[in-house]
């Protein structure tokens, strides 16, 4: 079975091909994607209607690039899959559009993915993938959440910030400390020149009874920090910088160890953006080592958004549940829209 995936949730593009083969792993044939990053930083954050209209722009060359490259016929395709939510309404309705009439067109079935489904099952594209059940640490830019992963479709929430997300933590205090847009992988680098120690920032429910998170706090802290500085220099940015990242992964490693001992797996998955984060990595191998647990994480070209995690979602689920392919294509999306219902 060859699945096309379409991802648009948000300011990436993705396109990808998967061959499923029974009940194996499925395999990563080639993904293709475009960052609308460069599009976006001029107004500081993602605006959605530009983000639309890009992806109208993109996912038609993108989807002929991975087709070309993997020397695929369109009439190869068995199953078409999509981003059906979460995320930006009008940019979700390009990738659900093109996929459905696509789908249409070839007599096709079609599948709508759970974008966070997607994040969490990616490391299941990398050369050492995981085996079920797991806890999945799942940190985006809209989302943080502790999730105990059974099997394909089976998701139990265990914890969730209840105010920003990590990914929204890290790109604020980058707007604060003036390093542009996306702020989490520039503050990451000017960490790297800073000492944590320097400033001593909240950890938010750290020692909480339950595996929730709050990040909003941080910011403020971090605000109030800057204006202590006066004419914040270099050094106090980079010092800054490195205190938040360490404020945000020692609350996420402290909780992933907390979900661990208190389910008794020995595994973790880590998805999303903030996945691809060095110091969250390290942090994590050192506390899991220590513990005598295994962790996992997607390639790293595969932690933020892409195609590959939405085919794979597909494959996997069809794999498990061949009736969920419709040929109904009329389509609609879920901007809003819990895993767990998934
Ligand atoms: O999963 P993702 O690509 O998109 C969403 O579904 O939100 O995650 C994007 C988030 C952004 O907040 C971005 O700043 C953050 O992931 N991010 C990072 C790093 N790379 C991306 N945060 C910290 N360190 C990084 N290296
Ligand atoms: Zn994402």
């Amino acid at each position: 079975m060859i699945v096309l995936g379409v991802e648009s949730s948000c300011d990436e593009t993705g396109v990808a091909l998967v061959h499923a083969h029974a009940d194996a792993v499925p395999v990563l044939l080639a993904h293709t994607l475009h960052s609308q990053t460069d599009m976006h930083r001029a107004y500081g954050g993602v605006v959605p209607e530009l983000a639309s209209r890009d992806h109208i722009r993109h996912v038609l060359p993108l989807t002929r690039e991975v087709l070309t490259q993997t020397g695929t016929s369109l009439n190869a395709i068995d199953v078409v899959a999509y981003t059906k939510g979460p995320g930006l309404a009008g940019a979700l309705l390009v990738g659900a559009g093109v996929a459905c009439a696509l789908a249409a067109a070839l007599d096709r079935p079609v599948v709508g993915v759970h974008h966070l489904e997607g994040h969490l099952l990616s490391p299941f594209l990398s050369p050492d993938p995981p085996c079920f059940p797991y806890i999945a640490l799942l940190v985006s830019g809209g989302h943080t959440q502790l999730m105990q992963v059974d099997d394909v479709g089976r998701y139990r929430l265990l914890g969730e910030t209840i105010d920003d997300a990590a990914g929204e933590a890290f790109d604020k205090t980058a707007k604060m400390l003036g390093l542009g847009y996306p702020g989490g992988p520039a503050l990451a680098r000017l960490a790297a020149f800073g000492n944590a120690q320097s400033f001593d920032l909240p950890r938010p429910l750290l020692h909480s009874a339950n595996l929730d998170f709050s990040f909003a706090g941080l910011k403020t802290a971090v605000m109030l920090q800057l204006r202590k500085c006066g004419n914040a220099c270099e050094q106090d940015k980079a010092d800054l910088a490195a205190a938040t990242q360490a404020a945000i992964v020692d609350v996420l490693v402290h909780k992933s160890m907390h979900a661990l001992r208190s389910s008794g797996l020995q595994r973790i998955v880590v998805a999303g953006g903030v996945g691809a984060n060095q110091h969250l990595r390290a942090r994590l191998n050192e506390k899991c080592t220590e513990q005598g647990a295994r962790v996992h994480y997607p390639e790293l070209a595969l932690c933020t958004d892409n195609g590959a995690m939405i085919a794979l979602a597909a494959a996997m689920r069809l794999q498990r549940d061949s009736s969920l392919a419709r040929r109904d294509y009329a389509f609609n999306v879920l901007p809003r829209w819990a895993l767990e219902t998934a």
